[in-house]
C-alpha cells in the first residue's frame, strides 16, 4: 500500500520505516529540509539499534523516500499517518498545535477528485483528538472529499524501537467507520499481531491509560523500594515475588531512580489534565508523579548522607540517557541527578556510550566533564553513580574500577551491578531498596 508519515520523529520515523520494510511504499514528510536531505543521504537524527541499516536497505529498494512535500504525498497515498510531536505546556495539558497545523495542510491538499484517504493519528493525543481533527478537515478541505480519521497509537520503545515495530504484543485501531477498519487492518497484515479493533475515542484512551499503568507500575514498585530499604528487605525479591503471578507479572517492576523520557512524564500529566478537564479526576496519577520526583530525591538524601557534604566531592556517574540504547536525554533522572551534584557542589564526571553529545547539550552550563570511557570517568572519583540501565556498565570491570578510584564507594540507582561482585572488588554497595553490602574489616 501508499503510506504517507508527516513527521520523521522517533516514532514516525521508525514507524515508515517498519511499514517499508514488511513491503509497503512509505513517503516519509518533513518540513525540515535539512534533516529531509541527510536522511537522503543516510545520516540518522538519532540512534536507535538497527535503524540506520534498516532505512538505507530500503530506500535502496524504492520503498522508502524522504520529502518536504506533504501535498504530493498525499496525493500518492491512500493512508497518510500524522506523526508529528505533542509536547507538554506548562500546566501538563497537551499542545496540540503541531497536530492541528498539519491537519490543516493536509485539508488543504485534499482534492475530490484524489478518491478516498485516510488520515490516521500516530502521535499521543488526548481523547477526543480525532474528532477535533475531522472537524479541521471539514473546514478547511473543498467540499466533496471523502475522508476517514483513525487513531493508531503506536507503543514502540525507544532504544527497542524497531524489534517492537515488527513484533508488537498487539496493533490498536480505533475507527468509527468499517471501510477505514479494513483498510487499516490490511496495513498490519504482514505483522502477525492480534488487532485490538475499537472506536476512535477508546483507542486515544488506551495509549494514555496504557503508558500512565506502566508509569504507576515503576512508581509502585518504587514506593516499595523505600518500605524496604526500612524494613531490611531485598526490593528484587519482592518485585520477583508478586510478578511471577501471571496477573502482576515482573515487566516494569524494576526499582531504580524512577522513570524519565519524552512519553511517561509527559503522558501521565496529558491523562491527569484531560481527565480534570472531563471531571472525571485521576488522582492516583499525582501520586504516581510524587513518588517519581521523591524517588531521586530520597537517593540523593543516601548519597548526601554517606558523604557529609558534597560540596568539592569527586563523584562520577554512569549513564546520561535517559535509559540505556539510545541516545535520548529527554526529562532523563540521570542528567537530573548530574544537575543536582554539581549544584551542591561536586566535582562530576559523566560518562555515557551513546548520549555524550546530547548529554552535553543538556547539561551545558553546569560544571560536568564528559569523559568518552567508562574507566576514565571513574579516575580519582570518591562515589560512582550507576544512573542508567546500559549493559555495559552490568558487566564493568570493578577490580579494575576500585583500583581506578580514590574511595570504594558505588551507588547504584539501577539496581544492575551484581552486589556480591561489587563486594568482592572490595566496594561498600549501595543500591535501591536493598541493604547496602559493606566489606568486612580483617
Ligand atoms: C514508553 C512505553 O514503554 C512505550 O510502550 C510507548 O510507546 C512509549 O513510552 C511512547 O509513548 O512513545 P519509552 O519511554 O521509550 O517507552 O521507554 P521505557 O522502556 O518505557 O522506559 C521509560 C522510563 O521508565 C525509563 O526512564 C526507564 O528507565 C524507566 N523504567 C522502566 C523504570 O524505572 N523501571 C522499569 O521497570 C521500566
Amino acid at each position: 500500500m501508499n503510506l504517507a508519515i508527516i513527521g520523521t520523529g522517533y516514532v514516525g520515523l521508525t514507524t515508515g520505516t517498519c511499514f517499508a520494510e514488511v513491503g509497503h511504499k512509505v513517503i516519509c514528510v518533513d518540513n525540515n529540509e535539512a534533516k529531509v536531505q541527510s536522511l537522503r543521504e543516510g545520516k540518522m537524527p538519532i540512534y536507535e539499534p538497527d535503524l540506520e541499516e534498516m532505512i538505507v536497505s530500503n530506500v535502496s529498494a524504492g520503498r522508502l523516500e524522504f520529502t518536504t512535500d506533504l501535498a504530493a504525498a498525499v496525493r500518492e497515498c491512500e493512508i497518510v499517518f500524522i506523526a508529528v510531536p505533542t509536547p507538554p505546556h506548562e500546566d501538563g495539558s497537551v499542545d496540540l498545535s503541531y497536530i492541528e497545523g498539519v491537519s490543516r495542510e493536509i485539508a488543504e491538499s485534499l482534492t475530490p477528485d484524489m478518491g478516498y484517504r485516510i488520515l490516521v493519528d500516530k502521535s499521543t493525543v488526548p481523547v477526543s483528538t480525532g474528532s477535533k481533527v475531522h472537524q479541521v478537515i471539514d473546514r478547511y478541505a473543498p467540499a466533496g472529499v471523502d475522508i476517514d480519521v483513525v487513531s493508531n497509537p503506536e507503543f514502540l520503545r525507544e532504544g527497542s524501537a524497531v524489534y517492537d515495530l515488527l513484533n508488537p504484543d498487539r496493533i490498536v485501531i480505533g475507527a468509527d467507520s468499517q471501510r477505514a477498519m479494513d483498510m487499516m487492518k490490511r496495513v498490519y497484515q504482514p505483522f502477525n499481531a492480534p488487532i485490538v479493533e475499537v472506536d476512535l475515542a477508546s483507542a486515544e484512551l488506551i495509549k494514555h491509560a496504557a503508558n500512565s499503568f506502566l508509569a504507576l507500575k515503576i512508581s509502585y514498585i518504587n514506593a516499595v523500594s523505600a518500605v524496604c530499604e526500612k524494613a531490611g528487605a531485598d526490593v528484587e525479591l519482592v518485585a520477583m515475588g508478586i510478578g511471577m503471578d501471571k496477573r502482576i507479572s515482573r515487566h516494569f517492576l524494576n526499582a531504580g531512580l524512577g522513570y524519565g523520557g519524552s512519553c511517561f512524564p509527559k503522558d501521565v500529566k496529558g491523562f491527569i489534565n484531560v481527565a480534570e478537564q472531563l471531571g472525571a479526576p485521576m488522582e492516583i496519577l499525582k501520586e504516581v508523579e510524587r513518588v517519581n520526583e521523591a524517588q531521586i530525591e530520597r537517593f540523593l538524601g543516601r548519597i548526601r548522607k554517606k558523604m557529609w557534604v558534597l560540596r568539592k566531592k569527586r563523584i562520577a556517574v554512569w549513564g546520561i540517557a535517559f535509559k540505556q540504547n539510545t541516545d535520548d536525554v529527554r526529562e532523563s533522572v540521570a542528567v537530573k541527578l548530574i544537575k543536582r551534584l554539581c549544584e551542591e557542589g561536586a566535582h562530576v564526571t559523566a560518562y555515557d556510550p551513546k548520549a555524550a553529545e546530547t548529554g552535553a547539550a543538556a547539561l551545558s552550563g553546569y560544571d560536568v566533564t564528559i569523559c568518552d570511557d567508562m574507566y576514565e570517568c571513574v579516575r580519582d572519583a570518591e562515589v560512582l553513580v550507576v544512573a542508567t540501565e546500559w549493559k555495559q556498565f552490568a558487566m564493568a570491570n570493578l577490580v579494575k574500577v576500585r583500583e581506578l578510584m580514590r574511595l570504594p564507594i558505588l551507588f547504584d540507582g539501577r539496581n544492575i551491578i551484581h552486589g556480591e561482585n561489587a563486594l568482592h572488588a572490595g566496594f561498600e554497595y549501595h543500591s535501591v531498596g536493598r541493604r547496602t553490602l559493606r566489606p568486612t574489616k580483617s
